[in-house]
């Protein structure tokens, strides 16, 4: 496996594989790799022929006084660890090499990046749509993979792709958890053992809702305050949000008559933790 650190280096590999008719599957992460990171990895080696991921801490998509600096980083480890499911090549750049000086030019998905997370952490999926963006234009992919977990910033990055008529499928791969149910992510490495405990919450709420609208429940306000009940019912969580929109439009929802999306985000010490389940 290969690892670059420079957009040149990066576009003659991929130009290389196009000359052998390879196609391409790009994983964007941003690092400390888990088993969810892996599904991204293995279901690419599935579909695509030649398979890289990037990792890079992305600034622009951090706010102030969130976790930029402390975010986990260990490059060894992630480089063993794509080697392992068969990666091709990583591209891991500096800030620089991404955000040149003078460096200017963001793309905007709007609407559906004003509720849940946008609106919590204003400009992330700003940054989050430039960086992914500009990893489309460099790395070309035939194929995209990302997270279920990450519900809204999948159907941002699928809007912004079709909006600009890039030509790469965006697949979604289901959300990975730990055997308890625990979405895996990177931030679960802040959780205190306590907090690991408590975070569990978030799954069992979510399979509460499913269940009562698998009884028959159909008022999403009902099904939200059950969810907010459960949570607030565990000292360590703080709710940030709970919300039902339609799925993929993220339309408001009062009675649930087709797929929904419910996405809670939920601060547990230094974690802010988001999980989510199509009803
Ligand atoms: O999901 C992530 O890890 C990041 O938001 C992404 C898609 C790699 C962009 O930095």
């Amino acid at each position: 496996m290969l690892i670059f650190h420079d957009i040149a280096e990066i576009r003659e590999f991929v130009r290389q594989a196009r000359g052998k008719g390879h196609s391409i599957g790009l994983v964007p992460t941003m690092g400390y790799l888990h088993e969810g990171h892996l599904s991204l990895m293995r279901q690419a080696k599935k579909q695509c022929d030649t398979v890289i991921i990037s990792i890079f801490v992305n600034p622009t998509q951090f706010g102030p006084g969130e976790d930029l600096a402390s975010y986990p980083r260990d490059l060894d480890r992630d480089a063993a660890m794509a080697e392992g499911v068969g990666v091709d090549a990583v591209f891991n750049p500096a800030a620089a090499e991404i955000y040149p000086p003078g460096y200017s030019t963001y793309i905007d998905v709007e609407r559906i990046t004003e509720k849940l997370c946008g609106a919590s952490r204003p400009g992330h999926f700003r940054g989050v749509a430039t960086v992914v963006a500009k990893l489309f234009n460099i790395v070309k992919p035939d194929y995209a993979f990302f997270g279920q977990k990450d519900a809204q910033q999948v159907l941002v990055i699928k809007r912004m792709a079709a909006d600009l008529n890039m030509e790469v499928e965006v697949v979604t791969v289901p959300t990975v958890r730990e055997p308890n149910g625990l979405a895996m992510s990177s931030r679960n490495v802040y959780l205190e053992p306590d907090q690991r405990q408590a975070a569990l919450i978030l799954s069992s709420s979510l399979n509460r809702a499913a269940a009562a609208v698998r009884s028959g429940e159909r008022d999403a306000a009902k099904i939200r305050q059950l969810v907010i009940d459960l949570i607030k019912a565990e000292p360590l969580a703080e709710i940030d949000y709970v919300e039902i929109y339609s799925h993929p439009d993220l339309e408001p929802v009062e009675v649930i008559k087709g797929p929904a999306l419910l996405a809670l985000a939920v601060k547990m010490g230094r974690a802010r933790l988001i999980d989510n389940i199509i009803l």
